[in-house]
């Protein structure tokens, strides 16, 4: 069965400096460990080989974001992290933040996008799989706490 289509109203733009509290906010509230620093959020936006992305409603409430990265020379992005705010959840945000990721890396001759998620996140691997995604290999103790990780992988 297909997903229901993405909320109208989420609209997702890129991240500015003035978002960087969100940022830093919603990442100590989704991640235990391995969490993006506000000095490393602050660097990833004048990146030329990161994408930060912000999805909001109306432009200004914050509800979620997704990073992605490239490589010079590499034609596989890689989605590093992506989060919806929790009472956002549900709603189509973690849709539209990876829509828009993949519809940049195309855009910049992306020909993959690969992500890891932990093992045990149920929820993130169903949003994964529903999209085209694909298991590509799994790293055993990949996270601070041990917990594995799954590779997935998308072509665009
Ligand atoms: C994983 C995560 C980003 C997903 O974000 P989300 O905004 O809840 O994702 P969506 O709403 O787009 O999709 C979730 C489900 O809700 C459904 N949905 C989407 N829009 C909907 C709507 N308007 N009404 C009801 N359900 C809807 C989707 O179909 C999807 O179900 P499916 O996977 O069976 O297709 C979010 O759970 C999160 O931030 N988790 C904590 C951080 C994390 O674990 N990140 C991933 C590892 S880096």
């Amino acid at each position: 069965m297909r997903p229901p289509p993405v909320t109208a109203a989420v609209r997702v733009r890129r991240a500015e400096v003035s978002d960087l509290d969100d940022l830093v906010a919603l990442e100590e509230s989704s991640f235990a460990q391995d969490r993006l620093s506000r000095a490393q959020y602050r660097k990833h936006l004048d990146s030329e080989s990161a994408l930060v992305l912000v999805a909001s409603a109306n432009r200004r409430r914050f509800l979620g974001t997704a990073v992605v990265f490239f490589r010079k020379g590499s034609t596989v992005a890689r989605l590093y992290s992506i989060a919806a705010k929790p009472q956002a959840q549900g709603k189509g945000v973690g849709s539209a933040l990876i829509e828009a990721s993949e519809e940049t890396a195309r855009s910049r001759g992306c020909r993959a996008l690969r992500l890891e998620v932990r093992k045990d996140n149920a929820v993130a691997i169903r949003l994964y799989e529903h999209r085209g995604y694909r298991i590509i290999g799994e790293y055993a103790r990949y996270y601070a706490d041990g917990a594995d990780a799954l590779r997935f992988e998308k072509p665009l």
